[in-house]
């Protein structure tokens, strides 16, 4: 039976200042930044375009599309800005899918459903 586990990702220390960078979890990609002493994982292509988040830049908690520029909240994935106007409800359904996470002592961990946790594989 699947279950909620708590995936040890990386020491937060080695994420870098600014920008997100790529991680595949189970072969899925994502991305993962820092966030003042937090560190989040949300789904690694933008809403907009599909473009890829990797090396996006990281403000605050603001990661920005490196494409068109639409920029969302990392701590609950809702949109910031996007390239045109849009509608409240459209704006819904483009945040970005984020993760629980958790820093503990340093570390990183991201909590993941599955079978056996033993084979839950974290990749950069
Ligand atoms: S693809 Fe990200 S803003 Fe357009």
């Amino acid at each position: 039976m699947p279950e909620k586990v708590w995936v040890k990702v990386c020491p937060v220390i080695d994420l870098p200042n600014g920008k997100a960078i790529n991680i595949l979890v189970n072969g899925q990609r994502f991305v993962v930044a820092r966030c003042d002493d937090q560190a989040y994982m949300v789904q690694g292509y933008c809403t907009h375009m599909l473009y890829p988040l990797k090396d996006a830049k990281v403000e605050g908690c603001i990661i920005t599309c490196p494409l068109h520029g639409s920029k969302f909240d990392l701590r609950d994935g809702s949109v910031q800005n996007w390239p045109m106007p849009m509608l409240e409800d459209i704006k819904q359904k483009k945040m970005l899918r984020t993760f629980e996470t958790q820093v503990k002592d340093g570390i990183m961990y991201v909590a993941w459903v599955a079978d056996d946790p033993s084979k839950v594989r974290i990749r950069f």
